[in-house]
């Protein structure tokens, strides 16, 4: 029997839409400007000394990477071990890649020079170029190969009780930080899919701050569609 639950696909979603962001800033940011430069370095890395905090995108990308190896790894990794194996050396990989553009962006604001943060950001803009190559295909390999792996193994409900087992541990502030992404890069039905399944099982308080979400950061035409067919 296989399922149709996939754990990967929404939040690999919304972390592409993280990674075209970011990208599109990088390379249009003028690193002569002062401010505007800090202002990327903080919601890149938002500083080594609060590295957890909510909106930080290289926090965000090690925050999943944890949680795939804490609750879903652990259990696919019996029904495809050298797979996983295979992701978690991607993750060691990535990880390092994120802390050398953490390092970079850090050195670059110190420049005192316009010369000097231009010259640097040239080197941020390749390596972030090399982290969303190496993101992308990681992302695509967890959706193309433990997808399927995942439904052939495991239950719905199962699936569905790793994904609250990881919703249950994450902070309410990182999670709502990660739903601002993640909402907004949803299609109609897949959108429609999770709002359903809160209204029938999540206390009305959370049903309504993730509607206030989506009402902030979703297109409005596909939120009115969803409404529509929710009946929220
Ligand atoms: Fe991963
Ligand atoms: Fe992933």
């Amino acid at each position: 029997m296989t399922g149709k639950e996939d754990l990967f696909t929404p939040v690999h979603k919304g972390l592409r839409a993280m990674l075209y962001d970011l990208s599109s800033r990088l390379q249009t940011n003028d690193f002569a400007d002062r401010d505007a430069t800090a202002k990327l370095a903080i919601d890149l890395e938002n500083d080594f000394a609060a590295a957890q905090s909510a909106g930080c995108i290289l926090c965000a990308f090690a925050f999943h990477a944890e949680e795939e190896e804490a609750v879903v790894f652990p259990s696919s990794a019996r029904a495809a071990q050298s797979l996983v194996s295979e992701l978690i050396q991607d993750h060691h990989g990535l990880t390092r890649r994120e802390t050398e553009i953490g390092r970079s962006m850090h050195e670059l604001v110190q420049q005192p020079s316009s010369e000097a943060r231009i010259a640097a950001g040239i080197r941020v803009n390749q390596l972030v170029n090399e982290l969303i190559v190496a993101y992308l295909a990681h992302m695509n390999r967890e959706e193309t190969e433990l997808v399927p792996v995942m439904r052939e193994h495991f239950s719905d409900g199962e699936q569905a009780a790793m994904r609250g087992a990881i919703i249950a541990k994450f902070p309410r502030e990182q999670l709502f930080a990660l739903l601002g992404w993640m909402l907004p890069a949803l299609n109609v039905s897949e959108l429609s899919d999770l709002l359903g399944s809160l209204k029938g099982a999540a206390p009305p308080p959370l049903l309504k701050a993730v509607s206030d979400l989506c009402g902030s950061r979703v297109e409005p035409a596909r939120w009115a569609e969803v409404r529509l067919r929710v009946g929220i």
